[in-house]
């Protein structure tokens, strides 16, 4: 119901990162009368570039930190009526180097922007969390009663996040929803995540490195699916304090992935290099989205097959976008996590 977001004020932040500016775009498209605040720290993952082609007048941006009051209450002060806090670290290998940062922006930046939220008098806060914190399902599918068991320190900073983002609801009656997505793939995806890093290094001739057996098995959801889901939950009645799964169910491991990058580019399997595995990696994330379907009638509308190749294309097409981002900060962190990174032992399997 767009009535909902009449005289809507909406704060995205981490709108300069990948799921956010892709919301940002779906926002001003859907919701033309809207203002959309950002609120972005630009980390080496935000990047303005990914904003450009929005054409909107009712758009602005502040560089700032959730974790930093004096940033977030001047924008709230505006008349903020809308919450999405898309703003973390989110990369699992980066947590395992550096778990400090993200307990200080997945968890405690989530309560800095409830306090925010509490004091105005906001109509939706939505915590976007991940189907991370479930852990590892190794048969069948989360729900949203399935009990938390993250296992890597950005999992388990998350889930402290969502957690907080509910307790304020059950504590202080903030009208609170909890989203938990499955892995996401689309344009403007930091090249540190498997499919952008795969679809550019095999640009690049590059060897496409797949941790342990490439048997690791993900639920991957079209960027633009995602952020319908989120839509729908803003517009939505009745949802306040509610959790829901948004998954597409398409389960595919890392080497079924990594086929369909190299078979689209025309480029040989001999890239694939099996190296070491990632501590602690979970075999297979699955979540059961039947709620968020029977709330709000959304289904996904990418196949996995259009969405992967226009994903591929979209990346082969833009490398004014990814060349400059992998001869920057990119390029220690690829060292760092890649450069002396043993074969595995295991060998392919
Ligand atoms: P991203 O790493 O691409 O972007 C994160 C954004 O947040 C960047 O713009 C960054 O500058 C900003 N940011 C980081 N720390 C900040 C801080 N302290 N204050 C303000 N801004 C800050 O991440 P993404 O992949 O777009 O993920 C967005 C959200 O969705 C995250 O909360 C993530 O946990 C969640 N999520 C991601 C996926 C996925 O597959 N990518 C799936 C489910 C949930
Ligand atoms: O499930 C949702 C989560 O999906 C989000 O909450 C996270 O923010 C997002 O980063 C993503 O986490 P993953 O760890 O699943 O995504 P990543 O792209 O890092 O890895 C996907 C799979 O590919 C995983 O099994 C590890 C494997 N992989 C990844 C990289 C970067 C490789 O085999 N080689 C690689 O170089």
């Amino acid at each position: 119901m767009a009535d909902a977001m009449g005289g809507a004020r909406i704060l995205v932040t981490g709108g300069a990162g990948f799921i956010g500016s892709n919301f940002v775009r779906l926002a001003a498209a859907r919701w033309p009368e809207a203002h959309v605040e950002i609120l972005d720290a630009l980390t080496y993952a935000g990047n303005l570039r990914n904003l450009e082609d929005i054409d909107s007048k009712r758009l602005t941006f502040t560089h700032g930190d959730i974790r930093d009051p004096k940033a977030i209450a001047p924008i709230m002060s505006r008349g903020v009526t809308h919450v999405i806090n898309f703003a973390a670290e989110s990369m699992v290998d980066r947590s395992i180097d550096d778990p400090g940062s993200f307990i200080q922006t997945d968890t405690y930046g989530v309560y800095c922007l409830l306090e925010a939220a509490r004091q105005g008098g906001i109509r939706r806060f939505i915590q976007i969390s991940t189907d991370e914190v479930y852990g590892e399902i190794m048969a069948g599918e989360a729900t949203e009663e399935t009990t938390l068991l993250p296992r890597n320190p950005y999992a388990a900073s998350k889930a402290g996040g969502d957690r907080m983002a509910y307790a304020y609801h059950a504590t202080y009656g903030l009208p609170v929803v909890v989203t938990r997505c499955s892995n996401n793939y689309g344009p403007f995806q930091y090249p540190e995540k498997l499919i952008p890093l795969f679809v550019t290094n095999a640009l690049e001739d590059q060897p496409l490195p797949v941790y342990g057996t490439g048997k690791n098995v993900r639920d991957w959801i079209h960027v633009s699916d995602h952020c319908d889901a989120i839509a729908r939950l803003l517009e939505a009645d009745g949802v306040d304090g509610e959790t829901f799964n948004i998954g597409a169910g398409n389960e595919l491991d890392v080497l079924k992935i990594t086929a369909t990058i190299l078979e689209r580019l025309g480029k040989p399997q001999t890239l694939i290099r099996h190296v070491e595995d990632r501590p602690g990696h979970d075999r297979r994330y699955a979540v059961d989205s039947g709620k968020l379907e029977r709330k709000t009638g959304w289904r996904p509308r990418h196949s996995f097959e259009q969405g992967i190749a226009e994903t591929i294309d979209w990346y082969a097409a833009r490398r004014d976008w990814w060349e400059p981002i992998k001869a920057g900060e990119f390029r220690a962190y690829y060292e760092k996590m890649y450069g002396q990174r043993k074969a595995f032992a295991g060998g392919p399997s």
